[in-house]
């Protein structure tokens, strides 16, 4: 395959490392944030033929424009962005709460709208969702919602991209994330539930994020990747 690695959602994080992943091994890679500068910023980390665009999934009408530059043909789609949302009934705000479920629930689906017909036909999409899906916490009212949705999101979308394939990933706390700096005391508390007993690192999603992009006969395939926290079932604790 020749064709480019686009990444909605690379100025930090997982996204940022799965397009180094790819832009190491050679392939041209297209990188957003919402901001061109710190695109243009996070390709200059990242290096080799990579570039900087500009998209706002939280403003869905200028998700075309965004991807405008886009030359196709687009092997790989890969969709982390987030924004972090922090939402309880009690203390309920709507803004955050709107723009996370308007970024995942209409901005992926329009995103791979605007980007399906510059897909190779053996091409792949991965989405990206969450453990919260399964375990909420404290302030996850949206987040719960939102991974959930892209968990079924793929029901709708499977037979619509075909012959393009599409997966999601839901991580468990990914512990080298910046999100997570600062707060190892959660980190613990997940981790003596969690089988392996080990983290979760985000070198661990990258590699779970390029199995599901290359592997052709993975397809519907909801991943978790969380050491088997989620898995973890007894009754008494
Ligand atoms: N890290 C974890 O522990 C964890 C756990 C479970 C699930 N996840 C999921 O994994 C994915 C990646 O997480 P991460 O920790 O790597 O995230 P991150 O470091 O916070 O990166 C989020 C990316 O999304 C971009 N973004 C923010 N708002 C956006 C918008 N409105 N439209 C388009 N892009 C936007 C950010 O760019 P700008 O701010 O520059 O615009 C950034 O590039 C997310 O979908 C998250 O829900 C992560």
């Amino acid at each position: 395959m020749s064709g480019s690695v686009v990444v909605i959602g690379a100025s930090s994080g997982i996204g940022e490392a799965i397009a180094k992943h790819y832009a190491d091994q050679g392939r041209t890679v297209y990188v957003s944030s919402r901001e061109q500068e710190r695109a243009d910023e996070a390709a200059a980390r990242i290096g080799g033929d990579t570039h900087g665009i500009a998209v706002d999934l939280a403003e869905p009408a200028g998700i075309a424009a965004g991807l405008a530059p886009i030359e196709g043909p687009v092997d790989y789609l890969v969709i982390p962005a987030v924004l972090r949302d922090s939402n309880n009934l009690r203390e309920y705000d709507i803004e955050g709460a709107t723009k996370l479920a308007v970024l995942k629930v209409v901005g992926y689906p329009e995103t791979i709208h605007q980007l399906i017909d510059r897909m190779s036909d053996d091409g792949a999409i991965v989405l990206f969702g969450g453990l919260a899906k399964e375990k909420p916490y404290p302030g996850s009212t949206n987040v719960t919602s939102v991974n959930g949705a892209v968990e079924k999101m793929m029901n709708g979308l499977i037979l619509q991209v075909a012959p393009v394939r599409i997966n999601a990933i839901h991580p468990g706390i990914v512990a080298d994330s910046w999100f997570w700096e600062g707060k190892q005391p959660v980190i613990d508390a997940v981790l003596a539930k969690t089988p392996t007993g080990k983290p979760v690192l985000t070198e661990h999603i990258v590699d779970a994020t390029v199995f599901l992009l290359e592997n052709p006969s993975a397809n519907g395939v909801n991943l978790q990747i969380d050491g088997g926290h989620q898995a973890r079932n007894l009754i008494f604790d």
